[in-house]
C-alpha cells in the first residue's frame, strides 16, 4: 500500500471514528492492504522510493554559534570522559553513555550516583544532535542547553557548577587545553559548547538504508524491502518513525505500564500525561533495552509489542488503540520488519578515553 493511499485510508477511518468501532477500521486497513499483497519487488521498490516521509538522513545539523574546530572538539572529548566532571569524581558522561553499549548503560534504567536505581533508561547519545528537542520528555531544546544539566542533577554526577570552573582550573593542563579551543578559557558555557560539539560526532548516517533512499535499489535484499514495506504501510511504524532521523519528534504514550509522567512534567497538560518523544531508530542494535523504563530486551520483542498493539495505559494515544489494537503481522512479517530495523543499527563511532590532563 503506498504512502498516499494509507494516509487517505487513515483520514477516511479517523472520519469514522464517531459512530463505528476500532476493529472495523482496522479491518479496512488490513483488506486494502491484502489487495496489494500481487506487487511485484519493483513496484514495492518504486512505492518506497516515492514516500515523501522516507528521506535519507543528512549531515547532522550544527548550531551557528558552535565552531565545531578539531579543538574544540578534542576537549569536548576530553571531558565527556572526565569522572571530575562529578561531584565524587567517579561518574563520567561515559559512565551512562558509554561507546561499548551503544552510547547507553546496557540497563534498563540507569544508577543513580548513590547506587539506587534511576526513574528512566539512559538514552543512547547517537544521532542526539538530530533532535529538536532533548530528553525523553524532550525538555531540553538543544545539545548546549542540556549539557550542563547531567552535571548539576544531584542523581547523575551531582557536581555544583558554581564550583566546578576552579575545580578544573585547579588541575593542571585543563587551562591550556581549554585556550586551545576558546580565547576565554575554562568558561561554564565553554564547557557546555565542547560536549555538545563532541556529541555531534556520535552518528549512525550512512547506512544502507540511505543508501537505498539516494536511489541504489540493490543497497537492500528484498527481505529488508518488505520490512520496510511494512514500517511504511501495515504496520504503521513510519508514522512517528519518520523524517531524517526516523523521529517526528513529537510525543506519544504507547501503552506502556509506568508511572513515569513523560511530558507532562513539562507542559502540565493532562493530555501529555505518560508521553515521550518518538526515538530515532539509528543504531538501535546497539542499544538495548528499549523503551524510557527499559522495560524491553530485544527488538523480537518490541516487534511483539507492537504487533499486540502496546500495553494499557489510562493516556494511550489515539493512534495506538485505533489502528495499532492489532497488526496480525505473520512470522513471516515480523522476520522481514526485523532484517529491516537491523539495517538502522549501522555502526557507531567507537571512541575510547583520551589522556586525561592532570593524571600522570
Ligand atoms: C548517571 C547516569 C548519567 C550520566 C552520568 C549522564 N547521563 Fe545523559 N542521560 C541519562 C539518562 C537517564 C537520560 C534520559 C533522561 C531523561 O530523558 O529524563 C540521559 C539523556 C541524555 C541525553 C538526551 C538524549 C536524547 O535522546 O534526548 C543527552 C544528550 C545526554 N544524556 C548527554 C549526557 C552528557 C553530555 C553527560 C555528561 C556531562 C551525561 N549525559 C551524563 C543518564 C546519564
Ligand atoms: C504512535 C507513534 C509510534 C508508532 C506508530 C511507532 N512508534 Fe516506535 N516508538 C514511539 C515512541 C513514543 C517510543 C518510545 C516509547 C516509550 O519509551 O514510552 C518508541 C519506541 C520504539 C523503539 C525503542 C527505541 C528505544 O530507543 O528504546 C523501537 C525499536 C520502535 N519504537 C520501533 C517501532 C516499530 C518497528 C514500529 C512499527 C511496528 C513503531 N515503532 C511504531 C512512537 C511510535
Amino acid at each position: 500500500m503506498n504512502m498516499g493511499k494509507t494516509l487517505l485510508l487513515l483520514i477516511f477511518s479517523m472520519s469514522l471514528v464517531a459512530c463505528s468501532s476500532a476493529n472495523s477500521q482496522e479491518k479496512l486497513v488490513l483488506d486494502s492492504y491484502e489487495k496489494d499483497q500481487h506487487r511485484t519487488l519493483e513496484e514495492i521498490i518504486d512505492n518506497l522510493l516515492s514516500n515523501k516521509l522516507l528521506v535519507p538522513i543528512g549531515e547532522v545539523p550544527i548550531q551557528k554559534d558552535n565552531l565545531m574546530t578539531p579543538e574544540v572538539l578534542e576537549l569536548g572529548k576530553i571531558l565527556f570522559f572526565d569522572p571530575r566532571l562529578s561531584g565524587n569524581n567517579e561518574v563520567s558522561c561515559q559512565t551512562c553513555h558509554d561507546p561499548k553499549l551503544g552510547y547507553g548503560d546496557g540497563k534498563p534504567t540507569f544508577t543513580r550516583i548513590d547506587g539506587t536505581n534511576g526513574l528512566r533508561n539512559s538514552s543512547t547519545i547517537i544521532n542526539s544532535g538530530y533532535y529538536t528537542t532533548l530528553f525523553w520528555d524532550g525538555r531540553a531544546s538543544s545539545l548546549e542547553e542540556q549539557a550542563l544539566g547531567p552535571i548539576q542533577d544531584p542523581g547523575e554526577m551531582n557536581q555544583p557548577l558554581d564550583e566546578l570552573v576552579e575545580k578544573l582550573q585547579a588541575i593542571e593542563g585543563y587551562e591550556e587545553i581549554f585556550l586551545t579551543a576558546f580565547d576565554d578559557g575554562i568558561t561554564l558555557e565553554n564547557i557546555a559548547t565542547a560536549l555538545a560539539a563532541f556529541q555531534r560526532l556520535i552518528v549512525v548516517n550512512e547506512t544502507r538504508f540511505d543508501q537505498f533512499l539516494k536511489g541504489d535499489r540493490n543497497a537492500l535484499s528484498p527481505e529488508e524491502i518488505r520490512g520496510l514495506d511494512l514500517f511504511a504501510g501495515k504496520a504503521f511504524c513510519i508514522t512517528c518513525h519518520h523524517g531524517e532521523n526516523l523521529s517526528d519528534n513529537e510525543y506519544y504514550n504507547l501503552g506502556l505500564t509506568s508511572d513515569d509522567k513523560g511530558r507532562f512534567a513539562v507542559t502540565g497538560e493532562e493530555r501529555d500525561l505518560g508521553r515521550v518523544r518518538t526515538p530515532s531508530l539509528y543504531g538501535i542494535t546497539h542499544t538495548a533495552p528499549y523503551m524510557r523504563d527499559g522495560s524491553i530486551d530485544t527488538l523480537e520483542e518490541v516487534i511483539e509489542f507492537y504487533n499486540r498493539g502496546g500495553d494499557d495505559h489510562s493516556n494511550k494515544s489515539m493512534f495506538m488503540k485505533m489502528f495499532m489494537s492489532e497488526l496480525h503481522l505473520s512470522e513471516q512479517e515480523k522476520a522481514d520488519l526485523l532484517a529491516f530495523l537491523e539495517v538502522l543499527g549501522g555502526e557507531p563511532p567507537m571512541f575510547v578515553q583520551p589522556d586525561l590532563p592532570g593524571f600522570k
